[in-house]
């Protein structure tokens, strides 16, 4: 199949027709490469079985491992699962925007889907693009990271292109993704909700509309081999690139100078642009523009998959905080590094 690749944002009369194709494209069953403000999607019709399966095919995913459902409206959710009054506060709050809702899904919903799964996760995201492809397309969007099974997800309609091509109908390249990780993703219990996946949406903002917050285990824990998961995605070894991820537990300082004691000619360091002065002749990556959450996050799988590209075997980068508007990072990393950490006093 010939992926066709088109640019949005060149001509708002252009836009309206590309994104009228793409939601026959959906209508019809196909795949379509589609921008949000956290990764690239790979979008297909959420109420056909037969869609997803083409999903699961194109990525080579475990079908096992169920999708996230997008909706244009918050409301829209109602369509495909059996909503609460607490999943009303978290969209006053959080939607259109990086939070993924679980809840008990209806018939509606192939159960191919959510992986056989009894619920379904609903997202509505903010990206303009991404909402107006769900309008025109009339049905919900089912829709994983636009990722190969096991590779970073995209940030760049070029990342969907390099993993993608020829395997779906069309890539809608919005641009560059704002946030750079995927959504929140909770479940919703009795009195509050558990992050099954940290994203934008921290456990402080939750908190401060659900009562109690929890974070799963397997958030900061790598799921031990033959533990049930709550999340069927959290068992799979994600966002790996093939160069080796080393994150080092230090100071500044102490980074610095393991890195330059221990760092091969194949090796690279991966340093927010405003460090990256203190490895000046060494391989650097950049992680960011600042050390700051949001810069390391936007910028985080665009440099995994640059270690990849200039054939970089093993990366260095300081472990960030395991909390706050870190958490989400530090999540990302330990699954790229497969958990290992290494402590430098
Ligand atoms: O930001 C995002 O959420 C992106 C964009 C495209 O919206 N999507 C995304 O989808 O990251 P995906 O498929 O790569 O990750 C979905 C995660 C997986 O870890 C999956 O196991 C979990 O959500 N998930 C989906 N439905 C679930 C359910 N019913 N119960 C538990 N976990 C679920
Ligand atoms: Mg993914």
């Amino acid at each position: 199949m010939t992926t066709e690749y088109v640019k949005l944002g060149v001509n708002p009369e252009t836009d309206a027709a590309h994104i009228a194709r793409a939601a026959e494209i959906i209508r019809d069953g196909g795949l379509v490469g589609m921008p949000t403000e956290t990764v690239y999607g790979l979008g297909a019709s959420a109420f056909s079985a037969e869609a997803a399966g083409k999903i699961y095919a194109a990525k080579g995913r475990p079908s096992d491992n169920p999708l996230i459902v997008h909706v244009s409206e918050p409301a829209e959710a109602e369509n495909i699962a059996y909503v609460s009054p607490l999943y009303y506060k978290l969209a006053a709050a959080f939607m259109p925007g990086p939070l993924t809702v679980i809840m008990p899904k209806k018939d509606t919903v192939p159960s191919s889907v959510t992986g056989g799964l009894a619920s379904v996760a609903v997202r509505c995201p903010s990206h303009k693009y991404a909402r107006a492809l769900i309008r025109a397309a009339g049905v919900p969007i089912a829709a994983p990271s636009a990722n190969r099974s096991g590779s970073p997800s995209p940030t760049t309609a070029q990342h969907v292109l390099a993993d993608m091509d020829g395997r779906i109908e069309m890539i809608l390249d919005g641009g560059p993704c704002e946030i750079g990780l995927e959504s929140t993703v909770i479940k919703l219990t009795d009195d509050g909700c558990i992050i099954l996946r940290p994203g934008a949406v921290t456990e402080i903002m939750l908190a401060r509309v659900c009562g109690t917050v929890e974070i799963a285990r397997a958030v900061t824990d790598p799921a031990e081999a033959g533990e049930k998961p709550l999340s069927p995605g959290m068992k799979y070894k994600h966002y790996a690139p093939r160069a080796e991820v080393v994150l080092v537990e230090a100071s500044d300082d102490v980074f610095e100078m393991y890195v330059k004691a221990n760092i091969a000619p194949s090796e690279a360091v991966a340093v927010p642009d405003d460090l990256a002065h203190r490895f000046v002749g060494l391989s650097t990556l950049s992680a960011g523009q600042t050390a700051s959450a949001t810069a390391q996050s936007h910028s985080l799988f665009a440099l995994l998959r640059r270690a990849d590209e200039i054939g970089c075997s093993r990366i260095y980068m300081k472990l960030p905080p395991a909390s706050g508007e870190y958490l989400a990072l530090y999540n990302r990393l330990i699954r790229a590094s497969g958990g290992k950490i290494v402590h430098v006093t």
